[in-house]
């Protein structure tokens, strides 16, 4: 396993002003950082993001893709016009896209596809509601989640970053506790490990409500391999501080 990996998700946040000043912090307070770091940022601050980072240590990502190549799909955006924007990650199947855009699990297996196919890593989100959870099928759920990306996608797997993303935990404040996301973890690394030989590559980041007093404990677990962040990435300290918390 390469460092781990901390994504921030800034999800629709920011304005031109606001995000000069994080990203500016951000990289004032990074000089080596002792993992990888990318911003997920909205779509029409790519351009302005992408000359903020220029050679810097923190990559840059989108936060969706569309399913389809190329077309009257008024409103989407390819995956070869984000890539022209030097992005080397893009979330796919976010829960909140699942949720309030209706992506099934084979559209979110299709657009790790596109993201795949133009040079992009797909960093694919599964995870289940408090209700799935209540009713004993938190494993069924992220497992089918999980099967229909890999059927899609087989022999590309290992390229993949995969978040587990418990939606109960999603800006809630309430965190897994490193036991039940390890828990998660483990079985979905088995899942990978049973399609790809090369799964011990791929990052699992645990997602939901991570800040800078619980990512250590989260992150020194065997198979959590970094975080993806939503609230707290928007606070240049809060963010750097997990950072630091990474071995
Ligand atoms: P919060 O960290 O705000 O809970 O969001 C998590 C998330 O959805 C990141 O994609």
């Amino acid at each position: 396993m390469n460092k781990k990996l901390m994504v921030g998700n800034w999800k629709m946040n920011g304005s031109l002003a606001a995000n000069e000043s994080l990203i500016k912090a951000l990289l004032a307070g990074l000089s080596a950082p002792a993992c990888q770091v990318a911003l997920c940022v909205p779509a029409v601050y790519l351009a302005q993001c992408q000359a903020l980072l220029a050679d810097s240590v923190i990559e840059l990502g989108a936060q969706d893709v569309s399913e389809h190549e190329t077309g009257a799909f008024t409103g989407e955006i390819s995956a070869a016009m984000l890539r022209e924007f030097g992005l080397r990650y893009v979330l796919v199947g976010h829960s909140e896209r699942r949720q309030y855009h209706s992506e099934s699990d084979a559209v979110v297996a299709a657009k790790a596809q596109r993201a795949l196919a133009c040079g992009m890593t797909p960093i694919v989100c599964v995870g289940e509601t408090s209700a799935e959870r209540e009713a004993g099928q938190t494993e069924e759920v992220v497992k089918r989640q999980l099967a229909a990306v890999i059927h899609a996608n087989g022999h590309c797997i290992s390229e993949m970053v995969l978040a587990y993303e418990p939606i109960w935990a999603i800006g809630t404040g309430k965190t897994a506790s490193p036991e039940q996301a390890q828990q998660v973890h483990a079985l979905l690394r088995a899942q990978l490990e049973a399609a790809s030989k090369q799964a011990d590559r791929v990052h699992i980041l645990y997602g939901g409500s991570m800040n800078a007093a619980n990512a250590a404990q989260l992150l020194a677990q065997p198979d959590i391999d970094g975080g993806l962040v939503g609230g707290a990435s928007l606070k240049a300290l809060d963010f750097l501080s997990m950072m630091a918390s990474v071995r």
